[in-house]
């Protein structure tokens, strides 16, 4: 079996890429490879845990490109020389054009830090996604792992943990509740499933 190519699109901390990381180096990651880090902060810690990986790490500064047009291009191309079958957003902040998605179709997914449909779409990242879901006091939050689409958070789902919301919670102490019970295991598992599902239809 040809694994497939994944590239980790992020943004900042990069945890979640971790996560992949571990999981590739403990084989659990059987039917793709991690290709391609690639970020649109140039300045992104996760850059240096590719590094520290021996994975391929770049990035598109968002902030330098003159459109969104522009920075979509360059984002392209890496994607194409490193010859990218599945895109992971993990901490991804940019929000991808409708042309750049349906390049892509079914081969871009994304983790959520919430049961979507709750508490998702547009303006809901960071701690602002916990602290709607510690407003509006449910009992249960979690994370959600979908392809993406036009629609911010609107994509099929693939997979979702829930997560114990606290009495005691702060946005910040259910932010790393959701990531230690849920993304953390959910988001491997979900690319495990669809590279598989991509290598059988090769
Ligand atoms: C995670 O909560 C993820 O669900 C969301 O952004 C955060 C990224 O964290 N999309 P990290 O960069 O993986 O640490």
């Amino acid at each position: 079996m040809v694994k497939k190519r994944v590239a980790v699109l992020v943004s900042g901390s990069g945890t979640n890429l971790q996560a992949l990381i571990d999981s590739q180096e403990a084989g659990a990651l059987k039917s793709g490879e991690i290709v391609l880090v690639l970020s649109d902060n140039p300045q992104a810690y996760a850059l240096q845990r590719a590094c520290a990986h021996n994975i391929a790490a770049a990035s598109v500064d968002k902030k330098a490109c003159a459109n969104p047009a522009e920075f979509e291009a360059k984002m392209l191309n890496l994607l194409a020389v490193h010859a990218a079958d599945l895109l992971v957003l993990a901490g991804f902040l940019s929000i991808l054009s409708a042309d750049f998605v349906r390049r892509y179709e079914e081969r871009i997914i994304n983790i959520h830090p919430s049961l979507i449909p709750a508490f998702c779409g547009k303006g809901f990242y960071g701690l602002k996604v916990h602290e709607a879901a510690l407003a509006r006091g449910v009992k249960l939050s979690g994370a959600t792992v979908h392809f993406v689409n036009a629609i911010p958070d609107g994509g099929r789902i693939i997979a979702q943990q829930a997560v114990a919301v606290l009495p005691e919670d702060t946005p910040e102490t259910l932010q790393r509740r959701i990531m230690e019970e849920a993304e953390w295991q959910l988001l491997p598992a979900a690319v495990e499933q669809v590279c598989a599902e991509l290598a059988a239809r090769a």
